[in-house]
């Protein structure tokens, strides 16, 4: 495909858009008798089941997709992004976060270097250093151990290791290695985050590790110099060597805010943001708070996927399957939202996290070449764990507007529990509701049938469920930090594929920026050296009311 030329533009996508036509005269209730067509849709690797036979599409439908995926030169985008060649653009960057969890005797370059060496120089330097913090051979500025961590960090700083964190925490095996310590996480600005997440702490035994990419994001480096005020007022300024460490790229500024340049952990900028928590913004927290053989489990996890993602076939591909489903349903059928609904406690920070690497990745207006794009890219995603989601939002689901769901399964609970007299153990009835809101969702409900059921006819059209809606169900054998790894890797590549097929740079995050510069103005006019009666200047009538009812 010529680089300027849009990927609509080609025959498959073209075909694809004629197809809906034939797809929309098909009702999954017909397509789920199939039984061929449904074993063709169920995929496995390294113990992750995919079944999508639930989505409104047939073998043709695949095969066209395959053409798609050919037409954007999808085999060859991934094989650029594993050779490191400048695939963020606009940034002119490599994009290896599959570098930060190759094994050691890897080799990925970037640049014309290996990276691998670099990434393991950091990860031994973690292991070191929180097995030392870990075992009370690095102490604070008391001689007391340092048991709790607050990692103070916002959007890719944050979110990755809060899910993982959030993911091992009733992992049995984790929790043995947890026994006695705290990881909280400090991210947002709003100073109710800081009470919190001091709440109950002592400085005394308190590390913090200031996690941030640039290491200017305003709310970070404000909640950096409020912590390092808390530790200093009450342990002394020296204490802050002691109680403070950083995960960043840049070492210049970590060294400027007073943090010893040996205690900070190096990232690199092929490493985006929203993909970093296989890096030290991940892995330092995690290891400190898991410890390191944990956090390699997750990496080991992570890096089989990524060989699957690099060499498995389009058809046997998790990422690619989910990337081009994805595709298919929005910019063919139409469906602009994504529900990410895993079947764990354990997963509940998934959703907020893959938000982040999907939205600010996919939400783009116009080609990696500037064009301005003539179809609708990115997708929205929310979710919640199941069954609380069922409790919420799943009414819209069903009988509302058409939503995509990923439904997320493990076969064996982290924490189960049989309770003498139940018909099924507390994760069996969990698991009954994954296994049941894909049919729901698919088969719907007839008049037919409730007529059947003696409905009054009143209340028919109300208890008719049109049915059709897609689902794609995975199955996770257990949720350890391996397979933990490997659902992460498989987002962050069904996403890559997502921006590879519609042509976009996936990479790069301009929207955001703009963001981080929007408040520098108010910023000014809330400063605190100014006179209340000062009239507000500057902005229109209605930013003006209310900045002035503010200050007042
Ligand atoms: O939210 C926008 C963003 O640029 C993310 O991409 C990034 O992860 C986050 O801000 C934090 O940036 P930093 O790690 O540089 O503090």
């Amino acid at each position: 495909m010529a680089s300027t030329t849009l990927i609509c533009d080609t025959q498959p996508w073209k075909d694809l858009k004629a197809h809906t036509e034939d797809i929309k005269k098909t009702h999954l209730r017909d397509l789920m008798n199939d039984k061929e067509r449904c074993e063709s849709m169920m995929v496995e690797f390294d113990g992750m089941f995919l079944d999508y036979s639930r989505h409104c599409a047939t073998l043709e439908t695949m095969d066209k997709l395959y053409k798609l995926a050919e037409a954007a030169s999808l085999k060859q985008q991934i094989n650029r992004m594993y050779s490191g060649e400048h695939i963020n653009s606009t940034e002119n960057r490599s994009v290896l976060h599959v570098a930060l969890r190759a094994p050691r005797d890897a080799v990925i370059n970037s640049d014309g270097k290996n990276v691998v060496p670099d990434v393991w120089n950091v990860l031994d330097k973690i292991k070191d250093f929180s097995e030392k913090v870990r075992n009370g051979s690095w102490v604070g500025a008391t001689g007391k151990p340092l048991k709790d961590v607050i990692a103070i960090g916002i959007g890719g700083s944050f979110l990755g290791p809060l899910f993982v964190h959030t993911a091992l925490q009733t992992d049995p095996e984790a929790v043995e290695f947890a026994k006695g310590r705290q990881l909280r996480f400090l991210a947002n600005v709003d100073p109710i985050d800081v009470a919190r997440n001091i709440a109950g702490l002592n400085p005394e035994t308190t590390l913090v590790v200031v996690v941030s990419k640039t290491f200017t994001t305003a709310e970070t480096m404000l909640n950096a110099r409020t912590l390092r005020e808390w530790i200093s007022s009450a342990l002394g300024p020296s204490a802050v060597a002691k109680h403070m460490v950083a995960v960043s790229t840049n070492l210049t500024l970590v060294e400027k805010f007073g943090i010893d340049p040996n205690n900070a952990f190096a990232f690199w900028d092929w490493v985006g943001g929203r993909y970093s928590v296989c890096s030290a913004v991940g892995v330092l927290p995690l290891s400190l708070q898991y410890g390191f053989s944990i956090v390699e489990k997750f990496l080991k996890g992570a890096s089989s996927i990524d060989e699957h993602f690099r060499s498995a076939p389009f058809e046997k591909n998790i990422p690619v399957l989910l990337g081009l489903l994805s595709v298919w349903n929005v910019s063919f059928l139409g469906y602009p939202a994504r529900a990410i609904l895993p079947y764990s406690q354990a997963l509940e920070k998934f959703a907020p996290h893959i938000q982040q690497v999907s939205m600010e990745s996919n939400g783009k207006g116009v080609s990696i070449d500037g064009v301005p794009l003539p179809y609708e890219a990115g997708e929205i995603d929310f979710g919640e764990p199941g069954t609380n989601g069922q409790h919420s939002f799943y009414q819209l689901i069903h009988q509302g507007r058409v939503i995509p769901c990923d439904f997320i399964g493990i076969v064996k609970s982290q924490q189960p529990v049989n309770l003498k007299g139940e018909v099924v153990s507390n994760h069996d009835e969990l698991m009954s509701n994954f296994f049941a809101q894909p049919d729901a969702l698919a088969y719907g409900k007839t008049a037919e049938q409730l007529l059947k059921e003696n409905v009054s006819q009143h209340l028919i059209p109300h208890k008719t469920f049109s049915g059709n809606r897609p689902s794609l169900s995975l199955l996770l054998p257990s949720l350890n930090a391996y397979n933990i790894g490997q659902l992460l890797a498989s987002y962050e590549h069904r996403v890559a594929v997502e921006g590879f097929v519609w042509g976009i740079n996936s990479f790069d995050q301009w929207g955001v920026e703009l963001g981080k510069s929007l408040a520098t103005q108010v910023r000014k006019q809330l400063n605190g050296s100014r006179t209340k009666s000062e009239p507000v200047e500057g902005f229109n009538f209605s930013t003006t009311t209310l900045l002035t009812r503010y200050l007042q």
